[in-house]
């Protein structure tokens, strides 16, 4: 029974702040329907954005494909402690930024603030520890934080990324970094890659006793949750992003100081290996990176032109880094691991601050213009016929003008319109035009689909998606 009066006390505690939260919304004049918004913090992805999304997705796809990353898709919703566990309790994203709440069931579940966590849960569920290692993943998919909406910070926000489990060789370090860098350059951004080890748990505990010394002396300029930080978690205090707490950070001691000598040679590694491949790199040794779950590789990819200020007046476009001891911290094997991920807002920010160059969605081939009700039937089929042949094809079936319907063949830039009225139906034709010329001619209705196919061959018929 204990049990249900917590619940019961943390629904409640839920209701309370639904009803202050409703209470911030201007009151409705009687009789009229409130017109809805998204929440805050949170954006529809609307018609002409379409080419920026596709465009990164194919992108990121055909990555995933080349290097051998296999999709994976896990749900919104996990357990609550999972990200406690995973992500850690004292980090800003689990302690202030996480969307939980207490299902129907009594069962304490959350919108998932990231993925790394979900995969290695998924890994460690499903046993894939048998499969030939590393097991590597792509995903593609929404994330939720609750952090103070910004240009760049959102509270629904989407991420691709890359995880590579079951290796812990340096080259897969290197080789994440140079696909995210390689993907980023290929979306038409110039970054440079900030990168630190943090080691291992074994040479941290030294590194954390040499920081916890540094900043008791300098407690008293320290913001009340660095104070928290201090105590908790003191790798933490780098995640700090008051002002007042900046130059401490500065002066701090170094983890690459404190590295045992696996870690410093993993770390020498990665660095020869983006050395090797000509990844430009900062070192930066106040990267400490927002998660508890990482171990000795930790990076972050920022545009070019502002990452000599050690990316401070920015967020970051994606990071990543290694993860040796997560799958064991949520019940598997020990499992080396390590994986990035980017942020796709971020990058269409960037794409657009930069005018980089993203394709137009491809223009149709075929526009079929109709002209009466026997024709709209018969192009009804005709259009099904016409794009299983290989033809990307649009229509204008709910028009009823055909000026009107050429004009949307013009402004959707068709090669070809095909028009088919009363006439044409019953001799058994069609017109085929050229939208470049205007040049138009007549032919079988039954012949349409070779007389374009020689039209539009110049080798290649779009393919059907
Ligand atoms: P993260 O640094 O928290 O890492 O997020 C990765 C990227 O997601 C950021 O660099 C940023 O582009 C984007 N992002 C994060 N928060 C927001 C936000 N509130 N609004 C808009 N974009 C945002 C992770 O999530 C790790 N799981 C990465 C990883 C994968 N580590 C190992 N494997």
């Amino acid at each position: 029974m204990p049990k249900k009066s917590k619940i019961h006390k943390k629904v409640k505690k839920a209701k309370v702040v639904v009803k202050k939260q409703r209470a911030t919304r201007p009151p409705l004049e009687k009789g009229k329907v409130r017109v809805f918004q998204t929440l805050r913090g949170m954006k529809d992805i609307l018609p002409g954005e379409g080419k920026y999304w596709g465009f990164i997705k194919r992108k990121a796809e055909s990555f995933a494909d080349n290097y051998g990353y296999d999709l994976i898709e896990t749900p919104i919703l996990e357990e609550t402690s999972l990200f406690n566990r995973a992500v850690g309790s004292e980090t800003d994203i689990v302690s202030k930024e996480m969307f939980s709440f207490v299902d129907q069931g009594g069962e304490n579940i959350c919108l998932r603030p990231e993925a790394t966590a979900s995969i290695a849960r998924s890994y460690v569920q499903h046993g894939m520890v048998n499969l030939p290692q590393p097991v590597k993943f792509f995903y593609f998919g929404p994330m939720f934080r609750y952090d103070r909406p910004q240009a760049g910070r959102l509270r629904l926000f989407h991420q691709f990324g890359f995880e590579a489990l079951g290796e812990g060789q340096p080259i897969i370090d290197a080789e994440i970094i140079f696909m995210c860098f390689n993907l980023l350059s290929d979306l038409g951004l110039k970054v440079n890659v900030q990168i630190n080890s943090i080691g291992c748990p074994r040479c941290r505990e030294s590194y954390k006793t040499k920081l916890v010394n540094y900043y008791r002396d300098r407690r008293s300029s320290l913001c009340e949750d660095c104070k928290k930080r201090l105590v908790k978690n003191p790798l933490r205090l780098f995640d700090c992003k008051e002002e007042g707490c900046a130059p401490l950070k500065e002066e701090a001691p170094q983890i690459v100081d404190y590295l045992c000598e696996d870690c410093k040679n993993h770390f020498v590694q990665v660095l020869e290996y983006l050395d090797e491949a000509g990844v430009p790199y900062n070192l930066n040794p106040q990267l400490v990176r927002g998660l508890d779950y990482y171990t000795r590789t930790v990076f972050e990819f920022f545009q070019e032109e502002i990452a000599g200020d050690g990316g401070a007046k920015q967020d970051a476009l994606g990071g990543g880094g290694r993860y040796d001891n997560l799958v064991e911290t949520i019940g598997g094997r020990p499992t080396p691991a390590c994986g990035a991920a980017l942020g796709i807002e971020r990058i269409i920010l960037k794409i657009k601050e930069t005018n980089a160059n993203v394709p137009a969605l491809p223009a149709p081939e075929i526009f079929l213009a109709q002209l009466g009700e026997q024709a709209r039937k018969k192009s009804f089929s005709l259009i099904e016929d016409l794009r299983r042949a290989g033809f990307y094809i649009s229509h204008g079936l709910t028009k009823d003008g055909l000026k009107k319907q050429l004009e949307i063949a013009n402004r959707l830039g068709a090669k070809y319109a095909l028009l088919l009225g009363q006439k044409e139906v019953l001799d058994g034709t069609i017109i085929i035009r050229d939208m470049e010329g205007g040049a138009q001619e007549i032919v079988d209705l039954n012949r349409v689909i070779q007389e374009m196919k020689k039209k539009l061959t110049n080798g290649k018929i779009a393919n059907n998606v």
